[in-house]
């Protein structure tokens, strides 16, 4: 019989990792990754709008010596490329999270640990020590269980706070709804979600009160529509770690957020898996940028990001580096630590070529005047 491992000398993209993962995972999981909510006009069109961007590239530049390591919140990358963060990451592969941080560490990126990761803070800072690692939370309707997470993660080292902002109630995902399937696999893990948050601890014991119910649920019960930006200001009196809310796609709530007092945004649209119909986050990013020139603060962008075009017209318009979703958990489903390694190289080593190709050697090269968009010139066609 031919092994995972035998097929992987022969994923060459992104598309191939997805490709390869729907084969080897059990569909009820692959149906969850690939989730969205409604008709998953978001998530596509995420993908697609990348290529309503075009490249103006530069020529007879000397590209033998491309450099592309940068900082993101002050700390040193090796490329402008990170891990956005995934719940559930086990069932794509035992190691889960732990794997993933692994790959950080080795190539030396940034990860985001899901709320809903399958390991505690310390068992995946303990993986990969010298990885740097930020932890995503939502604001929780027990406010307890919130501060308990920061002091969780700062206790494990981690460096920043990543507050999920566009969730004030779980969005429609379809699959989810139809999949009892999904559920069974789900609750398989129970045990194991459960041990992430050392439910020995007697603080996580009076949070998850029913121990009946697996922590993922529980956890979307605490998603609160009540909340406001009063949440981030109260945040920010609680911890020193920098806070990156992630979620944002107008130049109004990117104002919002600096007055909140956060350190970066992220771009995003949850994958699609929130609100459906929602503009491409690419198509987002500029007005974002705009908003926040002048104050310091970082921008970044997921949604979409396949290849190196992608990371190089991100990069344009103006992010500091990308994140990556689902391509990770293709990685992982597929070899583990040694796949996600391998999607981060692929992506690393298309964007380097882009660089390349487009008359690029360092980063401060790429303009925004390198892009431009397909409506602004077909127009004058
Ligand atoms: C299976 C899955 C689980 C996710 N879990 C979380 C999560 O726990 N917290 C969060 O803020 N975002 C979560 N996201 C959204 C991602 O962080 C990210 O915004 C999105 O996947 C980026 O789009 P991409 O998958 O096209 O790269 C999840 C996305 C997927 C696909």
């Amino acid at each position: 019989m031919t092994t995972t491992k035998e097929f992987v000398g022969t994923l060459v993209c992104i598309q191939d990792y997805e490709d390869r993962a729907k084969e080897v995972l059990p569909a009820p999981v692959f149906n969850f990754y690939i989730d969205h909510a409604d008709e998953g006009q978001t998530m596509k069109d995420c993908k697609k709008a990348f290529k309503r961007y075009r490249l103006r590239p530069r020529v007879l530049k000397d590209v033998s010596n491309r450099q592309f390591s940068t900082t993101v919140l002050g700390h040193p990358v090796s490329f402008p490329i990170c891990i956005s963060p995934t719940a559930l990451q086990g069932f794509a592969d035992i190691e889960g999270d732990k794997a993933t941080a692994r790959a950080a560490e080795s190539l030396n990126t940034i990860m985001i640990v899901s709320h809903c990761a399958f390991f505690t803070f310390e068992d995946i800072s303990l993986a990969a020590p010298s990885a740097t690692i930020w932890f995503q939370i939502h604001l929780y309707k027990d406010r307890n269980l919130t501060r308990f997470f920061i002091k969780h993660a700062e206790r494990a080292g981690f460096k920043a706070v990543v507050v999920t902002v566009d969730s004030p109630i779980m969005g429609n995902r379809r699959n989810m709804k139809r999949g009892d399937e999904t559920m069974t696999a789900r609750k398989e893990y129970r045990p194991r979600m459960m041990n992430c948050y050392d439910p020995n601890n007697p603080e996580v014991r009076s949070a998850i009160a029913n121990g009946d119910i697996a922590l993922w649920d529980y956890l979307q019960e605490q998603l609160v529509t009540s909340e406001t930006w009063d949440g981030i200001k109260w945040l920010r009196s609680i911890t020193k770690l920098p806070i990156v809310v992630k979620g944002i796609l107008t130049g109004d709530s990117a104002r919002e957020a600096i007055q909140a007092g956060v350190d970066a945004i992220l771009v995003s649209a949850h994958g699609g898996r929130q609100l459906d119909g929602v503009l491409a986050t690419i198509d987002a990013l500029p007005e974002v940028v705009k908003a926040v020139k002048g104050s310091g603060v970082e921008v970044y962008i997921d949604g979409g990001v396949r290849q190196g075009t992608d990371v190089f017209k991100a990069l344009a318009l103006g992010a500091r580096t990308v994140f990556l979703g689902r391509p990770i958990i293709w990685g992982l489903a597929n070899d583990g630590e040694n796949g996600v390694k391998k999607v981060l190289e692929i992506v690393r080593d298309e964007f380097s070529l882009t660089m390349a190709l487009a008359g690029c050697s360092k980063l401060d090269d790429i303009k925004a005047s390198m892009v431009v968009h397909e409506s602004q010139y077909l127009s004058k066609l």
